[in-house]
């Protein structure tokens, strides 16, 4: 992979023709996505991969219809996990069988994350904080094996949580289509570090 050559590649694709993914590439991509970092390792990501014609359906109403919902091969729906928290016990045993913590820290590394965890924005921060640092690594590691994405904010909330039965501790952060495509423009402007970043 050259990181840098996928970056530049990589566009919010639009237009995609008829062509199927297997459910096995599917998983194999979000597999490696997983390997995004995420606070404590929690991990917040969850996704529902919508690719049969009845799920596109659903998600093309609750999406605006935007069009490639259908002409894309699938949409992976991200969502932030707020009760990610809840398995702090077994990942701090994780990192104690990996070296990342000693055994007389379990308790009080607990306790500091559930107590961080009670602030409602520190729960909706790290949500969506995690699921999007997923979602990034995901459309990077899809242009790497070939495919074109495209993230979309452009849905319904309570619609795509009705449709698709989404419990409320899930906060639906982004759709990204995947599929076999191209763009017909070039990139827009970016604005340069310096108007963006300052040295201190
Ligand atoms: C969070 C997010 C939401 C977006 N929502 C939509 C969308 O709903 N529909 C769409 O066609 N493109 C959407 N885009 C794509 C952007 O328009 C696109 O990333 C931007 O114009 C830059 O183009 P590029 O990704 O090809 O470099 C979204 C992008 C991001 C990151």
């Amino acid at each position: 992979m050259d990181l840098m050559k996928t970056i530049e590649e990589r566009r919010s694709v639009k237009n995609y023709h008829q062509h199927e993914i297997s459910r096995e590439i599917l998983t194999s991509l979000l597999d490696k996505a997983a390997l995004s970092p995420s606070a404590w390792n929690l991990q917040q990501w969850k996704v529902m991969v919508v690719d049969t014609d009845e799920a596109k359906e659903k998600l093309y109403q609750a999406a605006n219809k935007q069009i490639k919902i259908k002409d894309a091969s699938a949409t992976f729906i991200i969502l932030g996990d707020l009760n990610a928290h809840d398995a702090i016990d077994n990942i701090a045993d994780d990192w104690i069988k990996h070296g990342h913590l000693p055994q007389e820290n379990r308790d009080g590394l607990i306790k500091s994350v559930n107590n961080f965890f009670e602030d409602d924005m520190n729960k909706r921060d790290e949500a969506v904080r995690g699921a999007s640092l997923f979602a990034m690594n995901l459309m990077l590691i899809s242009q790497d094996a070939g495919y074109a994405t495209c993230p979309m904010i452009g849905f319904d909330k309570a619609l795509v949580k009705e449709a698709f039965d989404i419990p409320d501790n899930l906060v639906p952060t982004m759709l990204i289509t995947i599929g076999k495509g191209q763009v017909n423009n070039d990139r827009a402007s970016r604005y340069p570090a310096s108007t963006f970043a300052k040295f201190v």
